[in-house]
């Protein structure tokens, strides 16, 4: 892959993006959500790879990966409105069979295809899946850090802000009010990240993107983690509670212990 090639496929991107524009505001605002997380997610992995000290190709190849990651979500939402993927597509799924049905990737060696695909197609699965290569994993494992410490910037935003008319889409439709469930609470004891399935309230949904930190993969990704101070302003989104105030505890000895291990 080449820089040309990049240039290429941002400006194919930026087009994909204003096919999906529409006249309706709320539709409008959640398409816009995503073409903007995009332009963060690939800022977020050209950062890693940075201070990952990642030759240039790799870095290309990164961008691209960012650039396509969330392709899947426009016509996911055109159809069905949502960006719930247990009730409508699997994004990334769709995201890989878009790269491949629009033949946009054609004039790359089939490695660099296959590797931009794949990466695509895993960096919203539950878990890295064991048949990937080194390359591959490793390449999956960027998109799902550069990805989640801008999904923390969304929903902080969002949270932060007093405009609740923002893209109501990104809380998934769940009530938001003051209770979350104790049952999740357990996830935290055992380092584990809290599955969708378990949601009920807004609550819960915050506390399982806090569970995200034991999924993270780099160094460089506690860092801008803990730069951006994201923890305690999730944390200031939550009822105070001595279980959640205990929870804090605990992940900010995690976030030091792994910014600790550069
Ligand atoms: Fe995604």
């Amino acid at each position: 892959m080449e820089k040309d090639d990049l240039i290429l496929f941002k400006k194919w991107f930026s087009d994909y993006c204003k096919s999906f524009y529409s006249s309706d505001i709320e539709d409008q605002k959640n398409i816009s959500l995503k073409e903007h997380h995009t332009d963060r997610v690939r800022e977020n992995i050209v950062e890693i790879s940075r201070r990952l000290s990642l030759d240039g190709h790799k870095t290309m190849l990164a961008e691209a990966v960012a650039l396509f990651h969330d392709i899947g979500r426009f016509p996911q939402y055109a159809q069905y409105k949502t960006f719930r993927d247990s009730v409508s597509v699997n994004h990334g799924l769709l995201g890989a069979q878009i790269l491949l049905k629009e033949g946009i990737l054609h004039a790359l060696p089939e490695n660099d295809r296959g590797l931009i695909i794949e990466a695509v197609k895993f960096h919203n699965a539950f878990s890295i899946p064991k048949k990937a290569n080194n390359t591959v994993a490793f390449f999956i494992k960027l998109i799902r850090d550069a990805d989640k410490l801008d999904i923390w910037r969304v929903f902080i935003e969002y949270y932060e802000s007093s405009d609740k008319n923002m893209a109501r889409a990104i809380t998934l439709e769940l009530p938001d009010i003051p209770e979350y469930s104790k049952d999740i609470l357990s996830y935290f004891s055992q380092k584990r990240v809290v599955s969708h399935s378990q949601l009920k309230t807004v609550n819960d949904f915050k506390i399982l993107q806090l569970s995200w930190l034991y999924d993270l993969n780099f160094t460089p990704s506690f860092q801008l983690f803990s730069d951006r101070d994201y923890l305690s302003r999730m944390m200031a989104q939550l009822p105070q509670t001595e279980e959640i105030q205990e929870i804090t505890r605990s992940l900010e000895n995690f976030v030091n212990q792994r910014l600790k291990n550069d």
